[in-house]
């Protein structure tokens, strides 16, 4: 099964992925994740992506096309896969049409899980994220034992650079001018099923099971 997750920042793509990889078994592509890391990594990339990312812009279109392509063809994602805050733009989806071409796979489907802007800000504010082992926490419904360490691994619990309220609303407009036309864009291609995101993480994966035709 090879899909994409869409929705805005903080609509639980993160969330959602998880469940859908352990059911499935399927390969999770986060560009955010791969950029993170190459931001913890100290790379050229890294450095490259840091100033973009902690100002809630999206990196460069070339940039994050290069990296999805090196991913998509890596041996785990013949097992299929899920996309999650990829594509970004209409040049992304374009590139990704390009790219599954290449490797002869091709979509099953794009899941748009849709949340009202009031709850992304809340949700995005009170997320929490473990250095070690990337587990995500949110003040709201889901806190660590220990304020600042992961229940998981022990590691460091700590906010996002860009889940500060100002960062925040950049991302959301970010999305609305960029991300948003691909829901159209998939939808004229027969690709969408639309997911209310707006309820608990187990109801809103109860639908997007049911959104896959499971
Ligand atoms: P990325 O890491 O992709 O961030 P994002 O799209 O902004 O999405 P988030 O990870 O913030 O939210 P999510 O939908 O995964 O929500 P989550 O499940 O964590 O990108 C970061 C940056 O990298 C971008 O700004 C850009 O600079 C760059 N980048 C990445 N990809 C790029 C691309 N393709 N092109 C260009 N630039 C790119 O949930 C959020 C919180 O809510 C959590 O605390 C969670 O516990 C909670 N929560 C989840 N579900 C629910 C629920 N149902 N009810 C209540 N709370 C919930
Ligand atoms: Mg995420
Ligand atoms: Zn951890």
């Amino acid at each position: 099964m090879n899909i994409i997750l869409l929705g805005a920042p903080g609509a639980g793509k993160g969330t959602q992925a998880e469940r859908i990889v352990a059911t499935y078994g399927v390969a999770h592509i986060s560009t955010g994740d791969i950029l993170r890391k190459a931001v913890a990594d100290g790379t050229e990339l890294g450095l490259e992506a840091k100033r973009y990312m902690d100002a809630g812009e999206l990196v460069p279109d070339e940039v994050v096309i290069g990296l999805a392509r090196d991913r998509l063809a890596e041996p785990d994602c013949e097992a299929g896969f899920i996309l999650d805050g990829f594509p970004r733009t209409v040049p992304q989806a374009d590139a990704l049409a390009m790219v599954l071409g290449e490797l002869g796979r091709s979509l099953d489907a794009v899941v748009q899980i849709a949340v009202d802007k009031d709850a992304l800000v809340k949700r995005l504010t009170a997320r929490r994220t473990c250095r070690g082992c990337g587990k995500v926490y949110n003040l709201l419904i889901e806190r660590p034992s220990q304020y600042d360490v992961c229940d998981v691994c022990g590691g460091e619990v700590y906010q996002r650079e860009d889940d500060s309220v100002e960062t925040v609303t950049n991302r959301l407009d970010v999305y609305e001018n960029e991300t948003a036309p691909l829901v159209e864009y998939y939808e004229r291609k027969g690709f969408l099923r639309r997911v209310d995101g707006n309820q608990d993480p187990d109801a809103v994966f109860d639908d997007v099971r049911a959104a896959l035709g499971d």
